[in-house]
């Protein structure tokens, strides 16, 4: 079975978009990457618009050539509107009507009606379809973190390769799992390979410290209990210091970042955001006299267009 990340917060953008394939089997999970709007009260920079623009392209690159397309749930860095990233394919994507919060509702509907018509699309929740290579099964609604929360649900997918037992499975947005009934339903997956977001560590003077731990313990006992591979990613790599704050998980030797699986350096661009643009303010300091003049710098002007290029509006 071949896993290849194409988008994810260690390369520099928010997305856990992969592509996997079983022989035949091709499959797009959750083909959309967005930008937070405002980090550290700063908009995103101009590294991060660039990175953007690459994993738009690369999911774009990569749907041409899947059969299936996987949508977790409706949070914009998930899905693109983009009919044309589904037509002639088939899509199972969450529930739009069941155990959703009335957002994702929203866009779940603009996003059903838009596709509807040029793929063959079904809920996700519960599914399942044997190929002459994989065994592919969608998980009951599991909480967007911890349960009951105004953030909703996510679905899972588990890929079975039946030539070689592997089995991979993308959590999404379960964040560590910080539910105990996510961490049970991943166990009873037996994954060789876990894909899921962390505990969102970056909101820890709100969530509180017991909180992430909970996740982070979650996650050492679905390992303990099946012995995965874990990509670990997304929300876990917006806290600046996520190399020390998820030490413990490190240290088992069992789990990456998705940029670490694909062999290249983390870039999370999010959390190094001041940097960027403590970076950028110095180069304008200085072109001091090109800021005077009444019309604005080409970088500025730049920045504009850019976020309004293919796939630049983030939720
Ligand atoms: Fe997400």
């Amino acid at each position: 079975m071949k896993v290849v990340p194409l988008a994810a917060d260690s390369l520099g953008v928010r997305s856990m978009a992969t592509y996997v394939e079983c022989g035949a089997t091709r499959i797009l999970v959750d083909p959309g990457a967005a930008l937070a709007p405002n980090r550290y009260g700063l908009p995103p920079a101009d590294a991060e618009w660039d990175a953007l623009k690459r994993a738009n392209d690369r999911i774009s690159g990569y749907a041409t050539r899947s059969g299936l397309v996987f949508v977790s749930h409706y949070h914009e860095d998930h899905f693109r509107y983009d009919p044309g990233l589904y037509a002639g394919r088939t899509v199972w994507a969450k529930d739009p009507r069941r155990m959703i919060n009335p957002r994702q509702a929203e866009r779940a509907d603009t996003l059903w009606k838009s596709i509807a018509g040029v793929s063959r699309l079904d809920s996700a929740e519960g599914r399942s379809v044997e190929t002459a290579d994989a065994r592919l099964s969608a998980s009951p609604p599991l909480a967007h973190g911890i349960e009951g929360t105004g953030l909703g649900y996510v679905t899972a997918l588990t890929v079975t390769d039946l030539r070689e037992g592997t089995r991979f499975v993308h959590a999404s947005d379960v964040q560590g799992p910080l539910s105990p009934v996510a961490a049970a339903y991943l166990i009873r997956e037996r994954p060789t390979l876990l894909y899921l977001s962390g505990p969102p560590a970056y909101l820890e003077g709100q969530l509180g410290r017991g909180l992430i731990e909970q996740g982070i313990d979650q996650l050492l006992h679905v390992i303990g209990q099946t012995g995965c591979r874990v990509l670990f990613d997304h929300h876990a790599l917006r806290a600046p210091d996520y190399r020390e704050r998820f030490r413990r998980l490190w240290d088992t030797g069992h789990v990456v970042t998705a940029a670490g699986f694909l062999g290249l350096p983390d870039e999370a661009l999010e959390s190094r955001r001041s940097d960027l643009w403590r970076g950028s303010r110095k180069q304008a300091r200085r072109m001091e006299p090109r800021l005077k003049r009444r019309e604005a710098s080409a970088i500025m002007r730049d920045g504009r267009q850019r976020r309004k290029a293919k796939g630049g509006s983030s939720a």
